[in-house]
């Protein structure tokens, strides 16, 4: 079963017409959110960020975050999730080609749910990443269905073995194609700052909460290339890649080479917030 705007129906029901702005503009915006035991991890933020993507753009939620939560509830229990990842998003909806808004737009929201398993051996080993030029446009704070700079760029980055790439402008690194990208240097940890060159990650968030409780200091400033050679740590994070290590960077090795013991507390810390939010639901 598929969430089609407020109702369930089997996937084969489902019609988007060919006009759907969404298929020809890219016009509209999503979200991914893992489902761990059955419980949505982080639900809450997750649609904060959807509500914030499309009020960007102008598109009006065709319901209530209550009853999209509802809706989403519903969605997993159809399909007896119990862990996997919801994909929602909402597009303008159908209107005859032509840029501007349609007067009176009509918004689709589809939502499905995938079963792709935790990625626990390549959390364990660390995968390799490239670095690349960020195409993107300067809205990446919008989680938009525009992802042809990041399609490109993970293109890449699978055709030279990699699992990421990390990209960066005129040398100033912001994020990975699909991830949110943290260096580790003396035992101190950095990130890009918030702001329209980068998604606002919930794991990021997460991963500053889980920072602090090791009282590891933060710092939300930009770093350049050279910075993140010469990092002790690299990961990356993203709901589906949680803190995903990087060994190595461009074929240089990052630090000793293999999963840093601070990016291992980080993934014990995540795993543990992961089962308490699952007790807390039995
Ligand atoms: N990607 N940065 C970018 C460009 C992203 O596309 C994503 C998420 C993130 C991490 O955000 P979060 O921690 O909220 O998942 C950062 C999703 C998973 C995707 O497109 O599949």
């Amino acid at each position: 079963m598929i969430l089609f705007n407020d109702q369930l129906i089997q996937r084969e029901e489902a019609r988007v017409d060919i006009e759907d702005r969404g298929y020809q503009f890219g016009d509209g915006v999503y979200e991914v959110v893992s489902v761990y035991e059955g419980k949505i991890f982080r639900l809450e933020e997750h649609l904060q960020r959807f509500q914030y993507s499309a009020g960007q753009i102008g598109i009006e939620l065709p319901m209530s975050l209550d009853v999209l939560t509802t809706n989403l509830n519903k969605l997993l229990e159809a399909n007896q999730l119990v862990n996997g990842q919801i994909y929602f998003q909402v597009t303008r909806g159908y209107a005859p080609r032509n840029h501007p808004f349609p007067a009176r737009p009509n918004p689709v929201l589809t939502g499905y749910v995938t079963r792709k398993p935790r990625p626990l051996e390549l959390m364990q080993t660390g995968v390799k990443a490239i670095t690349l030029d960020d195409i993107r446009w300067l809205r990446c704070d919008i989680k938009s269905l525009n992802l042809l700079g990041s399609v490109l760029a993970k293109q890449k980055a699978v055709e030279q073995g990699a699992f990421e790439a990390l990209l960066h402008r005129n040398g100033i690194v912001t994020e990975g194609s699909s991830t949110n990208l943290f260096i580790i240097k003396d035992g101190k940890m950095q990130t890009h700052p918030l702001g329209n060159l980068i998604l606002g990650g919930i794991t990021r968030i997460v991963i500053l909460e889980l920072a602090e409780q090791l009282n590891m200091p933060v710092i939300e400033e930009s770093f350049n290339l050279q910075e993140l050679y010469a990092a002790d740590e690299v990961f990356v994070s993203s709901t589906t890649s949680e803190v995903m290590p990087i060994i190595l960077i461009d074929g240089k090795q990052v630090g000793s080479g293999s999963v840093g013991p601070l990016t291992r507390k980080l993934q014990k810390l995540l795993e543990e917030m992961v089962f308490a939010h699952q007790e807390k639901v039995q």
